[in-house]
């Protein structure tokens, strides 16, 4: 078997992620003994962060010890990668010693690099690029309150950053239509447009939140600033118009959810009354990313 890297949404067919969602739904209905899922005794999953976490770090260890198998964690500074150890060099190493890599990290291109030179399957845990696995834990939520995502209209609200980008991945790949809200200086790049153009997606932008949201099925936001930005003023001023409150919320479908892949500023980027509110999913969200994990691990080890 080829190796099973899971490293964009971009990179696959429908097929295969609509497999791991309905895969990701059936471990949760199996609860934390994984049925029959499990991978052999002492397989270890390296984790690896360039970055802060909460969910991703706690969500992948406990989704590989319901599999039935170990984590390392590694956090940067840690190792020689600090000390100017390549990428390339820090992937043949560890492959020798574990079964698959799971890496947070800055640089799109240092993901690439693992990927390229790993012997094991790698795991995009977030870029500056991308956040695959929050989106597919997001798909997941999104059908599990409101049915088939396809055919449905999502509005994101904000800075057009790694987890909008992945949206955009999901919006191609699930054929629903993602409206995009974001001021100019923070636009999607526009080879992601032209990409989801080319594969017949529908992947629109606007400056005006309540032209985007409106009649919509779901209000996805996130941080203003990200981790890694280093102008945090600039974009609080740019995106204040863009903070989803409950007039905001009330102009799309009565029934859409409010969506948001947490850690959250209330007050920012969404009102307390929102995220906190009957419409919000975002604590369902976050529990997904433990099942969709498992999901793409069973899948990354040939065991789905
Ligand atoms: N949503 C998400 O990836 O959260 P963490 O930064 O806590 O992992
Ligand atoms: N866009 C955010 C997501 C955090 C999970 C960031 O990159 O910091």
């Amino acid at each position: 078997m080829a190796l099973r890297h899971f490293i964009d949404i971009d990179e696959f067919d429908s097929k295969t992620l609509c497999s791991l969602i309905a895969s990701a739904r059936d471990l949760k209905a199996e609860g934390k003994a994984s049925g029959n899922c499990r991978v052999p005794p002492s397989t270890v999953l390296a984790l690896m962060f360039d970055k802060p976490s909460t969910r991703t770090r706690v969500s992948f260890d406990v989704a590989m010890r319901q599999l039935g198998g170990e984590t390392l964690v590694l956090n940067s500074g840690e190792t020689q990668l600090g000390r100017g150890e390549t990428v390339a060099d820090t992937a043949r190493v560890l492959s020798r010693y574990v079964d698959a890599m799971m890496l947070r990290t800055g640089p799109h291109s240092n993901m690439t690099e693992l990927a390229e030179h790993a012997g094991v399957p790698v795991i995009n845990g977030l870029t500056e690029r991308s956040h695959p696995c929050q989106v597919m834990a997001d798909v997941m939520t999104f059908e599990e309150t409101k049915g088939p995502i396809t055919g449905k209209t999502v509005a994101w609200v904000g800075d057009a950053n790694n987890v909008a980008n992945s949206w955009a991945h999901a919006a191609v790949k699930f054929n629903f239509t993602l409206r995009i809200a974001c001021p100019k200086e923070l636009s999607p790049d526009p080879a992601l447009l032209e990409w989801a153009k080319q594969e017949g997606g529908f992947v629109e932008v606007t400056n005006s939140p309540q032209e985007a949201v409106d009649g919509v099925d779901a209000i996805v936001t996130d941080v203003w600033v990200s981790m890694g930005d280093d102008d945090a003023e600039k974009r609080m001023k740019l995106l204040a118009p863009y903070r989803v409150d409950e007039e905001l919320m009330a102009t799309a479908a009565k029934d859409a959810i409010f969506m948001h892949c947490l850690p959250a500023h209330r007050g920012d980027e969404v009102t307390a009354g929102v995220i906190d509110g009957a419409q919000s999913v975002v604590f369902d969200e976050a529990e997904n990313r433990l099942h969709a994990q498992k999901a793409i691990l069973a899948w990354c080890f040939g065991l789905k």
